[in-house]
């Protein structure tokens, strides 16, 4: 059978050996969310860099650059990190460059995966589906806050565990772990979530919509893949 197993925090990523393995990264508040929106709405490809200075660089080459750090956006970028910037086709073919603080480092981590794709809770259900599709082993990457666990991440991973249950096992307890928060939250995630630290973090912004967004499943039917260095859409999930 196949195997899944869920990597809690980028700190623990050098305990996993992935190079065969699917890798879904997850930064559910707010990284990959966005990036799922980003490609449901249009968005051409998005490049995803670790460091500041690399991604705002990115603007001399056509591309739009969003870019936070600890929650807020950086004051020259042309966008930051709400999903909610993305809707109604607000920037169709264009190229984006992203830059966070966890989600777009987690990917950095991962490039040496066979295949990376990105999960958020808005396209849950489409990547349980790929994943079941796929003759592959899966390792679940939650992009944590600064090296910390969170809860909004393990709960996708659990989420993710749940629903491929008879078509993978689990290997060490991270997955057992994560299934349960997700069976504790699923039937109010957004109230189960209320003291989750990046949820305050981000109430302290002010931005209860991205929140609310962030925290509702299967929004899209799509599944964003990394393709050398950029995230795209494969052929048949393209919007335009
Ligand atoms: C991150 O990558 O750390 C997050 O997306 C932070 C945020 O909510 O903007």
């Amino acid at each position: 059978m196949k195997k899944i197993d869920v990597c809690l925090s980028p700190e623990l990523i050098h305990l996993y050996d992935f190079k065969d393995r699917v890798v879904v990264v997850v930064d559910v508040l707010r990284a990959t969310t966005c990036m799922v929106t980003a490609l449901a709405n249009g968005v051409r490809k998005i490049r995803a860099y670790k460091d500041l200075d690399a991604c705002r660089s990115m603007r001399n080459h056509g591309y739009i650059i969003a870019g936070e750090r600890g929650g807020q956006k950086v004051e020259d970028f042309d966008l930051g990190n709400s999903p909610l910037s993305y809707l109604d086709d607000a920037y169709l073919g264009e190229q984006l460059a992203v830059t966070t603080t966890n989600g777009t480092l987690a990917i950095d981590k991962s490039k040496h995966a066979h295949e990376v794709i990105i999960g958020a809770l808005v396209n849950l259900d489409a990547v349980v589906d790929y994943l079941r599709s796929q003759d592959r082993d899966v390792l679940i990457f939650c992009a944590g806050w600064k090296g910390k666990v969170n809860l909004e991440d393990t709960l996708f991973a659990g989420g993710v565990v749940a629903k491929l249950q008879g078509d993978f096992e689990s290997e060490c307890d991270a997955p057992q772990i994560a299934q349960m928060v997700y069976d504790r939250a699923k039937d109010d995630i957004i109230g189960y979530l209320k003291n989750a630290s990046h949820v305050k973090r981000l109430n302290g912004f002010d931005i209860g919509d991205d929140i609310q967004f962030c925290l509702t499943p299967n929004t899209y039917d799509i599944v964003p893949v990394l393709q050398g260095q950029d995230l795209v859409l494969k052929q048949q999930q393209l919007h335009i």
